[in-house]
């Protein structure tokens, strides 16, 4: 979705356009179909270049580089209001070039206050939202030239959720607005920014603030002054330190960011895995999970497939009744059924996915108390919105699809299932999962590679589990899907004879997951398709019998209720990078998508 930056220096920066560069670099993965930067000069002179496309598409034809200035605005857009276009890609102007702003998120009332600013004179040059925040505050702005009233009083005017940093040319320093989208500030030596996401400032200080929904500040390149938006009180906040390891938003010596993330796995498991080991927070939080009467894990895309993994888990080991819901439909689903002794668990990488937030707002609104989340973006929206957080600690992901994220979510129930038994047996399974992963990733590598080759030209591709290992059927057929293009469909292996089987030609892939422990329930499903002279490619424990009725057998190195299916999964992560990469394409940036998907 949408990215912005803003930041203002100390002096005129001659190389300001490099810096806003570097910014928009790292907004990039959020996904974006036109960009633009504005440059605001000491004696108030404006230079907006902005056009739809590529970040280096529309650098290469407006110099984005050269912009000087002592203050600058970067956007990326994803657009939702109005087509890409010059137009509407941002930073936006005010009708008399004096006020730049740039917004992310939604302005749901954008046509209303279209029209109702154009018939007060105002000249709309698109039809973007983003551009409706800057006539609003304008509009108010022009009535007594106060801009921090005005942008409280176009607050209560701007509905939706959103986030947007603005500045008055002939003015000093810059304001920036939360009101449900995602943003932090960055407090460096001579400069103070704003950004949309972490990651765009943590190359420029680790220095950082949070700021929450509500909340709105006043920056100089020294200075910043966080006030509530309803009534203008300032709150007082210290900046915290990031100490997280900024080198995951490099991509060093691999090709793509899909492939380093797969390949860190071994790594941030094993960072989980000791936190849950040897913290008394994760202990504290199965605790609490174990008082409460259900529990709903609820999550969307990637992160619903991790719950739904959690929900198996925390059944089988914890004999915890939780329940697995997508989070777009959680509210109509379950409202009217939940009482105060319920717990819900928010799964979000991002932590600012709007689907999920929405049930957030449900929640809250209710007076449910039990507020849990699996975030792991520290300062995120959900994050700080909820009781107790289970951190994900898989550092910054950058490829749009999620994989080392997905991974530590899964671990993280596994160790949450673990300490809500007694005796934690599962921890000395945990134990031995990064050096699994690992021998997984070089056991499997080359194979995987001949087998996308192989694969690279087929329309679809079915996989199918059985139990624990149905999650990771559908996590496997959403990576092949969102990076490969290749309609990737998973099904729960005793369903796909109710219908799909049907569509099982000659030589059509399917590929089984299978774990010692049910082995005869994926054999029948094997066989259906085998007699249809399908092609069978079975992700497997070792197993002779499955070995024999299959045409490619890729082993998972050990077998086990957590491990089989957590191991499967860094199979078909492999199998879907290897597969976009022989058709040509860039994993890290899939079309249409977006890292955060901060709309409903
Ligand atoms: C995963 O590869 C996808 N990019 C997507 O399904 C993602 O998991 C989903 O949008 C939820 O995001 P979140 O974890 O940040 O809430």
């Amino acid at each position: 979705m949408c990215g912005i930056f803003g930041i203002v220096y100390s002096e005129e920066k001659a190389d300001l356009g490099k810096h806003l560069y570097k910014a928009a670099e790292r907004l990039v993965y959020r996904g974006y179909d036109s960009a633009g930067f504005a440059g605001i000069s000491e004696n108030g002179a404006v230079d907006l270049r902005k056009d739809a496309g590529k970040l280096e598409e529309v650098d290469k034809h407006l110099n984005l580089r050269e912009i000087r200035g002592q203050r600058g605005i970067v956007q990326l857009r994803w657009a939702t209001f109005g087509i890409p276009s010059k137009e509407n890609a941002q930073p936006h102007i005010d009708c008399k070039g004096r006020l730049v702003s740039a917004h992310n998120g939604n302005v749901v009332n954008t046509a209303e206050l279209i029209r109702e600013l154009s018939s007060r004179g105002h000249t709309f040059r698109g039809d973007n939202d983003g551009e409706v925040v800057c006539h609003t505050v304008e509009d108010f702005f022009n009535r007594d030239n106060n801009l921090d009233e005005a942008i409280r009083k176009a607050y209560r005017v701007l509905k939706g959720d959103y986030a947007f940093v603005i500045a008055d040319s002939r003015g000093k320093g810059m304001f920036a607005v939360k009101k449900g989208s995602s943003l932090f500030m960055g407090i460096g030596e001579g400069f103070i920014c704003a950004s949309s996401d972490l990651p765009s400032i943590l190359q420029f200080t680790r220095r950082y603030v949070h700021l929450y929904d509500g909340e709105y500040v006043e920056f100089d390149h020294s200075k910043f002054t966080i006030k509530s938006l309803e009534t203008g009180e300032k709150i007082e906040r210290e900046p915290e330190v990031y100490s997280g390891d900024i080198s995951s938003a490099e991509k060093g010596e691999f090709p793509h960011f899909m492939i380093k993330e797969i390949m860190e796995q071994p790594s941030t498991a094993r960072t989980l895995i000791t936190y849950i080991k040897e913290s008394e927070e994760p202990r504290e939080f199965a605790r609490e999970i174990k008082k409460t009467r259900r529990t709903y894990v609820i999550g969307s895309g990637s992160s619903f497939h991790a719950s739904l993994m959690g929900t198996y888990f925390l059944g089988r080991i914890a004999g915890k009744l939780a329940i697995p819901v997508v989070a777009g439909e959680f509210i109509e689903r379950f409202q009217g059924l939940l009482e105060s002794k319920d717990s819900f668990i928010l799964v979000s990488q991002s932590g600012e996915t709007k689907d999920t937030i929405n049930v957030l707002d449900f929640l809250q609104s209710k007076g449910y108390e039990n507020l849990y989340s699996f975030v792991n973006v520290p300062g995120s929206t959900i994050h700080l919105r909820t009781k107790k957080r289970f951190p994900i600690m898989s550092d910054l992901e950058i490829s749009v699809a999620a994989t080392k994220t997905f991974l530590n979510q899964v671990i993280g129930f596994a160790g949450l299932a673990s300490l809500m038994t007694p005796g934690n047996p599962g921890l000395k399974t945990l134990e031995k999962l990064p050096e699994l992963i690992e021998t997984t990733l070089k056991e499997t590598e080359l194979q995987i590679r001949d087998l996308a080759s192989e694969l690279k030209d087929f329309n679809s591709l079915y996989i199918l589990g059985y139990g624990e290992n149905y999650p990771a059927a559908l996590e496997g057929a959403l990576k092949i899907k969102e990076v490969s293009y290749i309609h990737g469909e998973a099904y729960y292996s005793t369903e796909f004879k109710h219908g799909p089987l049907a569509l099982i030609e000659p030589d059509q892939p399917v590929i089984f997951i299978s774990s010692n422990s049910h082995p005869e329930k994926i054999i029948s499903a094997i066989n259906e398709v085998r007699v249809r002279r399908g092609k069978i490619i079975s992700v497997s424990n070792e197993n002779p019998s499955i070995r024999l009725n299959s045409d490619v057998f890729i082993p998972i190195a050990e077998d086990g209720f957590f491990t089989t299916p957590i191991l499967s999964v860094v199979i078909l992560q492999l199998l879907a990078y290897y597969l976009a990469v022989e058709r040509g394409l860039n994993p890290d940036t899939p079309r249409n998508l977006s890292k955060t998907i901060t709309v409903d």
